[in-house]
């Protein structure tokens, strides 16, 4: 701790020139020991415009809601792999009176869909089509969301807040080395779904500048006309007949029956901790709850920071809660989830009566199924927190990198697949390899389960942390690994979002570690107990965003190191 502080107050030092003005806004985005430190507000996103943006509207006097919709939207001009409009998310807030509540705006299925509409006559599963194309498309959200937050929360008008954000679509935004790489890989896909060329199927290189005229447009319609411009005017109408040509069958119906829900999220201790977190249909806060609650019954600190033993305690309690999540969890409006007997004491204990540091409990011993991770994954987190004291976690999401990778060049923005996050066939796994059950089965009008767990931690009462990132399944792992990192092993937010990370899902029966991060003794420790190490195939787990609360109010910033991800603040 002692080594934690004095870090702590060098980086203040260096960067009291940076920070004296509290109109002067500073920005982080290198690997270090301490993440951007801020007196008052910060924005930690997936961009560093994003997070300017989002930063700006707060210095204009506007509240972490007024951002949200700011960032939320920016990330859909500059960050169109995951940033959208045309996909959704959640939202974890705490209000500076400590009141905390969630916002659900996840995609439906469509009014048409049908439990077996992956299916063909011999039931047989035809993965692509929940992946890619007009019938991998749920209704989408974000619209919804922003609005429903902005109608309860927001201080500045819609106009004041999506200004700065059609200007970025206008003028444009410089690439990033990551992001022209990721553009260029993608280029011939989008063609060939699209079946033409878009801004998207140019030949990118870092530093172009990219601009997004058509979306600029969107966004001023629904700037000027509010939410039903995006779900019953023009934009709908050319949506639909969109989808509809390309094999689609989300109706005008469908967008106008769309609501954003208020939920009720998942409240628990870790410790002397109380951590906020998503409620179904995410399955975040709910796994994440069991995996920390039966981690607390361990010394973790002792056994240290990726050790053999720690490993072992976080790989089998995440092993019986991401079994738990495929039998259980689905949309609370269609099924009933039972929640307290899920997250009861004496339940978690019991599900460890099986685990012994001797070795490994096979998943086959804990339920069925065999399976492999299909493909990478493509969501986006981003934390807030305000001058008032407001914060927020939300994660966003088209599902799949570009979604679906339906492009409407006439509205300028990405059309998700999240209708792969059902289960199409249970037993079948989707994107992220996870299997389903029948909770989380196909129904019209349904939201199909997430994994997404944006997620805020309050200490002696106060707000202590934001944070969450994507990463499809691995994205409950690498949140609770990043408060663990912070809380039991002493590291800064910075530290702790760039630390290596694990994960384990149940099924398939693997620990997936991050390529060269692990050292070789470990895995072969954990070999040796029957644990099947893949240290090869993931190149980064997550990328997790997230602010701290230091014990003198300021904020730490922890910008993921895997990403562009940046803090900005004042
Ligand atoms: N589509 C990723 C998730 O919702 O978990």
């Amino acid at each position: 701790m002692k080594k934690k502080h004095a870090l702590l107050s060098l980086c203040i030092l260096l960067c009291f020139w940076q920070c004296d003005s509290p109109k002067k806004e500073i920005s982080h985005s290198t690997t270090a020991v301490l993440g951007l430190i801020s007196q008052k507000a910060m924005v930690v996103s997936a961009r560093e415009e994003a997070s300017r943006i989002g930063s700006e509207i707060m210095q204009q006097g506007g509240n972490a809601f007024d951002a949200m919709v700011a960032t939320e939207m920016a990330l859909a001009v500059c960050y169109p792999n995951a940033g959208n409009l045309g996909g959704g998310g959640f939202m974890v807030y705490r209000t500076h009176r400590g009141e905390v509540g969630a916002l659900d705006y996840r995609e439906k299925a469509p009014l048409r869909a049908n439990r077996d509409m992956y299916l063909d006559e011999n039931k047989k599963y035809l993965q692509d089509k929940s992946k890619t194309g007009g019938l991998a498309v749920g209704v989408p959200g974000t619209i919804a969301g922003i609005f429903k937050a902005h109608k309860r929360f927001g201080s500045l008008p819609m106009q004041t807040i999506l200004r700065p954000v059609i200007l970025l679509a206008k003028n444009g935004f410089k690439i990033t080395e990551k992001q022209a790489k990721q553009f260029n890989d993608y280029s011939a896909v989008f063609k060939q779904v699209n079946q033409e060329n878009s801004i998207y199927t140019k030949k990118f290189k870092a530093g172009d500048v990219f601009k997004n005229e058509a979306l600029a447009n969107t966004l001023q319609q629904i700037s000027d006309n509010g939410r039903s411009a995006f779900y019953q005017d023009e934009i709908a109408k050319t949506l639909v007949a969109y989808l509809q040509k390309n094999g689609g069958i989300i109706s005008l119906k469908d967008l106008d029956n769309y609501q954003a829900i208020w939920r009720e999220p998942i409240v628990f201790n870790y410790k002397d901790l109380r951590i906020i977190s998503m409620s179904p249909p995410s399955s975040g806060g709910i796994c994440m709850a069991q995996i920390l609650k039966t981690t607390a019954n361990y010394p973790i600190a002792q056994y240290g920071h990726n050790t053999t033993k720690t490993i072992q305690v976080l790989t089998e309690a995440q092993r019986r809660a991401y079994a738990d999540r495929s039998h259980y969890l689905g949309d609370p409006d269609f099924i009933d989830i039972p929640v307290d007997s899920l997250l009861s004491d004496a339940y978690l204990k019991g599900r460890m009566d099986s685990f012994s540091f001797e070795g490994a409990t096979p998943s086959k011993e804990l339920t069925h199924g065999a399976i492999s991770q299909a493909e990478s994954t493509e969501t986006t987190h981003y934390s807030i927190i305000d001058s008032y004291g407001n914060a927020i976690a939300v994660t966003t999401t088209l599902n799949a990198s570009f979604g679906s990778k339906l492009y409407n060049k006439k509205l300028g923005f990405f059309l998700n697949n999240e209708m792969d996050d059902f289960s199409a066939k249970p037993g079948t796994p989707n994107l992220f390899g996870l299997i389903g059950g029948d909770a989380n089965a196909i129904a019209p009008q349904k939201r199909m389960l997430s994994s997404m767990t944006p997620t805020l931690v309050e200490k002696d009462n106060k707000l202590w942390m934001t944070l969450g990132t994507p990463g499809g399944s691995t994205i409950i792992t690498s949140v609770l690994q990043t408060i663990l990192n912070v809380y039991e092993f002493n590291m800064s937010m910075q530290q702790a979002v760039d630390a290596p990370r694990f994960h384990h899902q149940w099924l398939p029966d693997i620990v997936k570690v991050e390529a060269t991060s692990f050292d070789a003794k470990t895995i072969k420790e954990l070999e040796n107990k029957g644990y099947v190490v893949d240290y090869k195939n993931a190149s980064s787990i997550g990328r997790v965003d997230a602010i701290l609360v230091l014990s003198d109010g300021s904020l730490e910033g922890g910008a993921d190191k895997r990403g562009d991800d940046t803090a900005v603040g004042f």
